[in-house]
């Protein structure tokens, strides 16, 4: 493989740190657990934890080795290992699914940082969960301050993005993935001793079946691409940065693993709160910023603990803001031959265009909105339930049959020297079980079959 000049990772736990904080972020600990929430518990997480085994896996690992294959960003990939077709437009695709993640994702980051200067501040000392939902509606309408968080986190996530991969990405991830694993089960210890949680355990772990229809199972498909980062690009972008020694298939299941037990984790510390605290599990996108600061109030040294837990969500979320990001400039500069330097700049600048409309739909301007949904919530909802499994289905069908089997085994076991167990299993997947899955749970959820009854697009 020819590696010439081009930057990439330079260590395999900088690979896994990466690539783990890619994945692990607010879809873990403020998506996961609001959706979960919306659609049901128990069974939602059981159809989440099917998708992530059986589409997940394989759809991540048939990216990392498209990316190391072609040694080019997520469209790039695609021009260069299918030459004269129409493939590429999955890399089309994926840097508009960046625009649209990364527009509400910010938002999202920029209510993290307020949060935790309100942590700092100790301002949540006292309140009851109406103060606390008072407080986080006012921060919400207010006219220009989660545009400013919003921007500074955008420039953040600028700053390491232009840096590159190895003393930029590769460098802050490293560190600060095992700190975030700690805090949570700190937290869930915290929240499952609250009295009253058992309810909340129940509601997580027990699959009530007569929940699921077509519109949960969607939910669950697209949380299971969103949170593995899967299905647009990131991890072509990444896998062109990974070395030819390095094992992908390996890669694929920590990172699954690590990603699956945070958000696990996220809903364990969450839920027993929930229930505790007499707050609704459906209250959607607040619910985290309502929850966590409870129990934080309910705890020993709960001032450091708040501090710490929002200190790694904003790191959290800005190792995932940094691979969708990257996807953008690594095809800026790439394609369009430009520095990285300004394809930075213009791509956080563009980005941030749409994402100031985001923030602004979810507060002050609700007149932003198509429907009943804001551009937040139409961003949020085309990105995960819509582009992103549409990506991976095009993305399976393009490594199951497009590319030469022989190629594809080449790149997955680094030229025959590794040993491959279940290769027949992953090939039957990505050839069959998972085009299938993903188109099926697709039209039923946009109703084509009625099956579970109607799908909620609404
Ligand atoms: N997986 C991240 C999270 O859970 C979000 C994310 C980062 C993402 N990169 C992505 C989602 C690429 C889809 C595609 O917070």
């Amino acid at each position: 493989m020819i590696q010439g000049n081009r930057d990439g990772f330079g260590s395999r736990l900088g690979v896994i740190a990466a690539a783990a904080g890619s994945a692990v972020g607010l879809g873990n600990i403020w998506r996961f657990p609001y959706v979960t929430g919306e659609n049901g518990g128990g069974a939602f997480l059981l159809v989440y934890v099917l998708f992530i085994l059986v589409i997940g896996v394989p759809v991540m690992l048939s990216e990392l080795a498209l990316g190391r294959r072609s040694q080019r960003n997520a469209l790039g990939a695609f021009k260069k290992l299918a030459p004269g077709t129409w493939w590429h437009i999955i890399g089309m695709m994926g840097i508009a699914a960046a625009f649209f993640i990364l527009a509400f994702y910010t938002t999202v980051s920029g209510w993290t940082l307020e949060y935790l200067f309100l942590s700092i501040g100790n301002s949540f000392e006292g309140q009851s969960k109406e103060e606390l939902n008072v407080t986080f509606e006012e921060f919400r309408n207010n006219g220009y301050l989660p545009l400013l968080w919003q921007l500074m986190f955008m420039l953040f996530t600028a700053l390491i993005v232009y840096k590159g991969i190895k003393n930029g990405i590769e460098k802050y991830t490293k560190l600060l993935m095992p700190a975030l694993l700690l805090i949570i089960i700190v937290l869930g210890i915290r929240a499952v001793t609250l009295p009253g949680s058992g309810a909340g355990l129940t509601f997580l772990f027990q699959p009530d079946f007569s929940k699921i229809n077509a519109d949960v199972v969607l939910q669950a498909l697209g949380q299971a691409f969103f949170s593995l980062s899967i299905g647009m690009g990131a991890l072509i972008t990444y896998g062109s940065y990974i070395k030819s020694n390095e094992d992908l298939g390996k890669t694929a299941f920590s990172v699954t693993l690590t990603d699956t037990l945070v958000a696990v984790l996220a809903g364990v510390a969450i839920f027993p709160a929930v229930f505790a605290f007499g707050i609704e599990p459906q209250s959607g996108p607040s619910l985290v910023f309502i929850t966590l600061p409870m129990i934080f109030q309910e705890m020993t040294g709960g001032y450091f603990f708040a501090l710490i837990f929002f200190v790694l969500l904003v790191i959290a979320a800005l190792t995932s803001t940094i691979s969708v990001l990257e996807v953008v400039v690594a095809y800026v500069s790439e394609e369009l031959n430009m520095s990285r330097r300004k394809a930075t700049i213009l791509s956080a600048g563009s980005i941030s265009v749409l994402g100031i409309l985001c923030t602004l739909s979810q507060g002050p301007m609700p007149e932003i909105h198509i429907g009943n949904r804001n551009l937040f919530d139409i961003l949020e909802f085309a990105s995960a339930n819509i582009m992103l499994p549409l990506g991976g289905l095009l993305i399976v069908l393009f490594a199951g049959w497009y590319m030469k089997r022989e190629d594809l085994y080449d790149e997955i076991s680094n030229k025959e020297t590794l040993k491959i167990h279940l290769i027949w299993a992953y090939y039957f997947i990505i050839r069959f079980l998972a085009p299938v899955a993903i188109a099926l749970v697709f039209l039923n959820g946009l109703g084509f079959f009625g099956m579970f009854g109607e799908g909620d697009f609404s």
